[in-house]
């Protein structure tokens, strides 16, 4: 089973035929060991959430606003206050700050529209609602027009702080925060254009390696001191102390060449760390891959 933070959409093994003709899921399926499968009312409620989310992406609407359960929000509100209480240790300045500035607290689940209209207004990014993980192909494709994707369930009640798929507590603590920085919201938007228009599968895995080490389990240097900015870690109790502490993981410094050579496990706790000196940093040496690779999307 996967840590909570492990994205679907990142899968370590490149499928090339997948990514040409991506797979696209019509209908929620969970998958084998999922802690929600027995349970009927989940069931339901996810499949519920599916069939809003998927009609609301497919025609352009925004994301629905959702009554969450007392369920869900007791499961919020379990969650929450622990991974806040790392960030606050252990977060990079920039996330703190835009969780802040988005208001996202430990009590009410946050309605994305709102949050999407703020992104808007601050960095043009915004918020796709997403049924759940996306074939590779749409996902990039959604990031190059500067929309990121966000799941709108909640993990089942039973494993609070396990999620064996990207959910709302994953994306809404991890991911959405930062795209409140313009530096953020280039990088990831670059990555998405460069993913979406080559047709070459090992530059869309080259790309997919860089966006792992940085945006889900990238740490960053803050006034000498290292701290997360990944969402993957942002959003596991387990691994924003195993990213920082972990005997059993390395801690490198981002070398682009290095990274985009160094394969990983989304199905594991994460082993390889790299430690980028800034933003604009990354920003900089992707433009750098990007021109490398000739794909012409800057
Ligand atoms: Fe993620």
């Amino acid at each position: 089973m996967k840590e909570p933070g492990t994205l679907v959409e990142y899968g370590a093994t490149i499928d090339a035929a997948a990514m040409v003709v991506p797979p696209d899921t019509t209908e929620l399926e969970l998958e084998p060991g999922h802690p929600g499968l027995g349970d009927a009312g989940y069931v339901v409620r996810r499949k519920e959430l599916f069939d809003l989310c998927r009609r609301h992406r497919l025609g352009n609407l925004g994301p629905p606003t959702v009554v969450y359960t007392p369920e869900e929000t007791r499961i919020w509100r379990e969650v929450s206050p622990k991974l806040h209480e790392l960030h606050d240790k252990y977060a990079c300045s920039i996330y703190l700050k835009a969780k802040r500035d988005l208001a996202i607290n430990e009590t009410e689940i946050p309605q994305l529209r709102t949050i999407s209209e703020r992104l808007e207004r601050e960095t043009n990014m915004h918020l796709v609602p997403a049924e759940g993980a996306l074939p590779y192909r749409t996902f990039y494709e959604y990031i190059a027009k500067r929309g990121f994707p966000v799941t709108q369930f909640i993990r089942h009640g039973s494993h609070p702080e396990f999620t064996p798929e990207p959910d709302m507590i994953h994306d809404c603590l991890g991911h959405v925060p930062p795209l409140m920085n313009q530096d953020y919201a280039e990088l990831l938007t670059l990555i998405g254009k460069a993913a979406a228009t080559t047709a070459r599968g090992e530059q869309v895995l080259a790309l997919k390696r860089f966006s792992w080490f940085s945006i889900e389990f990238g740490l960053i240097e803050e006034v000498g001191e290292t701290k997360v900015f990944g969402a993957g870690i942002l959003s596991s109790t387990g691994e924003i102390p195993h990213s920082l502490f972990s005997k059993d993981a390395t801690r490198r410094p981002f070398v682009t060449d290095m990274v985009i050579t160094t394969d990983y496990d989304p199905s594991q706790m994460q082993k390889d760390f790299f430690i980028a000196p800034s933003l604009p940093f990354l920003r900089r040496e992707l433009e750098a891959l990007v021109r490398r690779f000739d794909i012409p999307v800057l």
